[in-house]
């Protein structure tokens, strides 16, 4: 199936690589327009030109709201109205209790926290001026589930997307706006060799051995790849999903069940 989000505009934080970029190449096999949104604009730009015409770099910093504003600004001008908003960037970070810094601290909640509700903000009132509705995505993960020893602040940013999806999701659904998320599991790519290799440090183990056994442990019997996510994706923002207000989606191949 294809042209499910024909003529549409949407804007993908974080999506110069990784999830991001899988769910704007879905977008864009749908009939898209994708903002392809990022800090790293020199990747945002080999992102956007390997997908195609129909994807476009802006520049995005979501813990700065005049960045934000201006991103925001930019997908109106080029396409008339944002349709679709999802808030995918986000960083990791890992350590015991007694090691955790107010920098690694203020640094994940300004941008997975502030980042996703001051963007989520922005793209609502634009929704709202427009006045044609709109669908919102938050990523949030199997972290923001349940705690981890070693992963205390990642994980309670993604419990406090859970939440914020929540609150907006009831707020925003009378101006037909749905907001829901996606909570994803242990996905392959650049991200997770970057938490293999905290793992490494902190478990004291070989490279590859952390994503081996969180591979062997998801029921599905591996684990997730980008592309596992798009459907979902891709779902939450048709008319299908209209009904559906405030949730929260494993997509992890069985990992956790809420
Ligand atoms: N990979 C996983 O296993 C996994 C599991 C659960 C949830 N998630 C969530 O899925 C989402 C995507 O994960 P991923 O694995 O593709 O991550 P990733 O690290 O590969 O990509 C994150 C992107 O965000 C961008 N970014 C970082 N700071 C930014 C900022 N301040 N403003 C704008 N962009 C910024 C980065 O440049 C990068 O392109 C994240 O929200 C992550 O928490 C990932």
């Amino acid at each position: 199936m294809t042209g499910r989000l024909q003529g549409k505009s949407a804007l993908v934080t974080g999506s110069a690589r990784g999830i991001g970029r899988a769910f704007a190449e879905a977008y864009v096999r749908e009939g898209a327009t994708v903002a392809i949104a990022d800090i790293n604009m020199a990747r945002a730009e080999e992102t956007a030109a390997a997908i195609g015409p129909a994807a476009y770099a802006v520049e995005l910093d979501v813990t700065n709201q005049a960045s934000i504003d201006r991103a925001i600004a930019t997908v109106e001008a080029r396409t008339g109205g944002l349709d679709i908003l999802i808030n995918n960037a986000a960083l990791f970070d890992l350590a015991p209790i007694v090691e955790i810094t107010r920098e690694s601290y203020d640094k994940l909640y300004a941008i997975n926290v502030a980042g996703t509700l001051f963007t989520l903000q922005a793209a609502a009132r634009s929704m709202i001026r427009r006045g044609k509705g709109g669908k919102i995505i938050n990523m949030a993960s199997q972290a923001g589930r349940r705690g981890e020893a070693l992963v205390a602040v990642y994980c309670s940013t993604k419990a406090a997307v859970i939440s914020l999806t929540q609150s907006a999701g009831l707020d925003l659904i009378r101006h037909g706006i749905n907001v829901n998320a996606i909570a994803p599991g242990v996905v392959d790519g650049e991200h997770w060799d970057g938490v293999d290799a905290h793992f490494a440090r902190y478990e004291n183990r070989p490279l590859g051995e952390k994503k081996r056994l969180v591979g062997e442990a998801v029921p599905f019997g591996r684990m997730g790849r980008a592309e596992d996510l798009t459907g979902m994706a891709i779902f939450l923002a048709t008319p299908e999903a209209d009904y559906i207000v405030a949730q929260t989606y494993n997509v992890d191949g069985g990992n956790w069940m809420s």
